[in-house]
């Protein structure tokens, strides 16, 4: 796979950028991957454009598969494939975050 650009990435048109932490140490790595292949696999059909990241830690390493969800700054625990389907129809498309699943708010920028 070749380099990319930023409107190839989908930068221009994202509203929000997710970033998922798929273990091995707050989720078994089997869990994480499992979220992970499910959130691509969801946002393909969503209708708010979106960016996604996976990453390898986000430094609590226990509750996991974390989700944060940018630009509000929202941190989930356990984001199992069904919890993920809630949050993205709640929250991702209707703009209201799941709150018995949300572990801390914290907008970048002060
Ligand atoms: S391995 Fe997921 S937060 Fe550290």
């Amino acid at each position: 796979m070749g380099a990319k650009n930023f409107t190839e990435i989908g930068l221009p048109a994202a509203r929000r950028h997710l970033f998922l932490c798929v273990g091995p140490d707050c989720c078994s790595a089997d869990d994480g991957q499992k979220s992970w292949e499910h959130l691509k696999a969801s946002l393909k059909s969503c209708p708010v454009p979106m960016m996604r990241t996976k990453a390898a830690c986000l430094r609590l390493c226990s509750e996991g598969p974390w989700l944060v969800v940018y630009p509000e700054g929202v941190w989930y625990a356990q984001v199992t494939p069904e919890r993920f389907d809630r949050i993205r129809r709640e929250h991702l498309e209707g703009g209201i975050p799941v709150k018995e699943w949300v572990r801390a708010v914290q907008p970048l920028g002060g």
